[in-house]
């Protein structure tokens, strides 16, 4: 059986911070933000948010706009690495809230678990709902998997520049108009790391940021390396010789923690793909230097990042080969459209893989290219670490969802933050009365208890 993505909606916080002021305040040129790692504004969420808000939020929107009614809904899965409650699922609170609009009790049917693996768990949702459908255990019904995460750091931390916050959620089904999943090639790849973590009652991770780049890169490579001969014994596709598994996605959307590491992320991949074709021959001509390699070739991750006078050649490498026209192709008519939203908002952990590739629908179709049966490739990491590489076929009927898609008018109109505003959202000062924006028509939090019998019960109503 068939299953896939049918629609998505997204819910961005109202608030964001200009990243040139972010730049100001910590004595930074703003330009590494803009161009060095492809921040314009960072979303911020109000003190009457959560991450259940927002994933509440994008589930109304979704529902709303396909006219679904609860009964049509089978599964609702939220994926987050942003949990307040070791034990309550995050997607409990999401269906008290719907049912604040569709009634107690109208999701009751309803299965589903909050998922965690850093960024990769939405896709691992992903995967198990289109099983559950494949499966033809759905009888008809269709899953709702969302993606919501407020991606804070440290005050004063290299993270901090790289924040943001959002939901995505995907409407799945087993006639999805916008992609079909392709069958029996997803591949993954994991390995205990501690690149990036977040332990028990710390609201901000550990991370080591270069590390972590550096892993996000290796794991994502070798699921794909996984991923090829997936795509060799199910014959999905013919790879001819002097072809790479890369020349037969027609786009690929990475995790984007920031807009800059899908670019390098791609440049990664490509790199190691086309060394073993014969084109390389011409790339290594224009690139005009001896592609580098670490003292230790077979070291830790730790003595690659340590072996300085590699590190300076590969980035020299890497900048003159992105440039080369070769891989500005690739990079134009197969990611720099998924990117374009990541700019404008920011790090969504999770989210940030589907908002990529929420983009990338919109600002291809905006270019009047043909999407039908257009093959997409996904390279979704989580740290910690995991990664994930799978891909999907754009169905003919996409142009229904995709022509009404504005991603200006579904983020609706934002306010930006001062610094002084942003420092008291982030060092949680404010209480939710206190709130910055007046929502309307959407799920806000009104209070957490903090007495010892019903301490961390949230309350949330849907203001009209
Ligand atoms: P940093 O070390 O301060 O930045 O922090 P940098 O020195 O690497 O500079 C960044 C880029 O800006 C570089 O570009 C510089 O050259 C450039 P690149 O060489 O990479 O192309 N640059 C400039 N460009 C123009 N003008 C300038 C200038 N200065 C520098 N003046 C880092 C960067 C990402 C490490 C930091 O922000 C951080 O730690 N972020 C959080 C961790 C993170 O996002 N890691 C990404 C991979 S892991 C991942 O994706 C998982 C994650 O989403 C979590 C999860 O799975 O749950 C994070």
């Amino acid at each position: 059986m068939v299953a896939g993505i049918d629609d998505i909606a997204i819910y961005i916080p109202r608030l964001y911070l200009d990243a040139s002021d972010f730049a100001e305040a910590r004595g930074l040129d703003p330009v590494k933000l803009q161009k060095g790692l492809g921040i314009s504004q960072m979303s911020i969420v109000d003190s009457n948010q959560d991450p259940a808000c927002l994933a509440a939020n994008a589930c109304l929107k979704i529902m709303q706009k396909n006219k679904l009614s609860p009964e049509e809904i089978g599964r609702l899965y939220v994926s987050t690495e942003s949990a307040f409650d070791e034990s309550k699922a995050m997607n409990s609170y999401v269906i008290g809230m719907l049912e604040q609009v569709y009634g107690q009790g109208a999701f009751e049917h309803c299965g589903g678990v909050e998922t965690k693996f850093a960024c990769v768990s939405g896709s691992y949702a992903l995967y198990d709902n289109a099983n559950w459908i494949r499966a033809g255990e759905s009888d008809g019904k269709a899953a709702l998997v969302v993606v919501s995460d407020i991606a804070k750091y440290d005050m004063g931390s290299s993270g901090e520049m790289t924040q943001g916050a959002g939901a995505v959620v995907m409407l799945l089904n087993d006639s999805p108009r916008l992609l079909r999943f392709d069958p029996k090639v997803t591949s993954t790849s994991i390995k205990d790391e501690y690149d990036f973590y977040r332990p028990f009652g710390k609201e901000t991770p550990i991370v080591h940021g270069q590390y972590s780049n550096l892993l996000y890169m290796i794991q994502v490579r070798k699921a794909l390396e996984m991923y090829k001969k997936n795509v060799i014994k199910t014959k999905l596709i013919e790879i001819e010789p002097g072809e790479t598994i890369l020349d037969h996605m027609d786009y690929i959307n990475m995790h984007l923690p920031y807009s800059n590491m899908g670019k390098k992320a791609l440049a990664y991949l490509v790199r190691h793909e086309w060394r073993q074709l014969p084109r390389w021959k011409k790339i290594m001509q224009e690139v005009g230097m001896e592609e580098p390699v670490p003292k230790d070739p077979r070291g830790t991750i730790e003595s690659v990042l340590g072996d300085e006078e590699f590190m300076a050649k590969d980035h020299e490498f890497t900048k003159i080969f992105s440039k080369t026209p070769e891989f500005q192709e690739v990079y134009e008519s197969k990611l720099s459209s998924s990117l374009v939203a990541s700019t404008m908002i920011g790090n969504l952990y999770t989210a940030s893989l589907y908002l990529g590739f929420r983009s990338s629908l919109e600002f291809e179709f905006q270019k009047g290219i043909e999407l039908s049966g257009k093959r997409v490739g996904f390279g979704s990491y989580g740290s910690g670490s995991s990664a994930m590489v799978f891909s999907g076929v754009i169905q003919p009927e996409y142009k229904q969802v995709v022509q009404d898609m504005n991603l200006e008018s579904e983020m609706g109109k934002r306010r930006k933050l001062t610094w002084d505003e942003y420092e008291k959202l982030h060092e949680n000062e404010l209480t939710p009365e206190q709130s910055m924006v007046h929502a309307r028509k959407e799920f806000i939090l009104v209070d957490v208890k903090t007495d010892i019998e019903t301490k961390g019960e949230r309350r949330y109503v849907y203001n009209e």
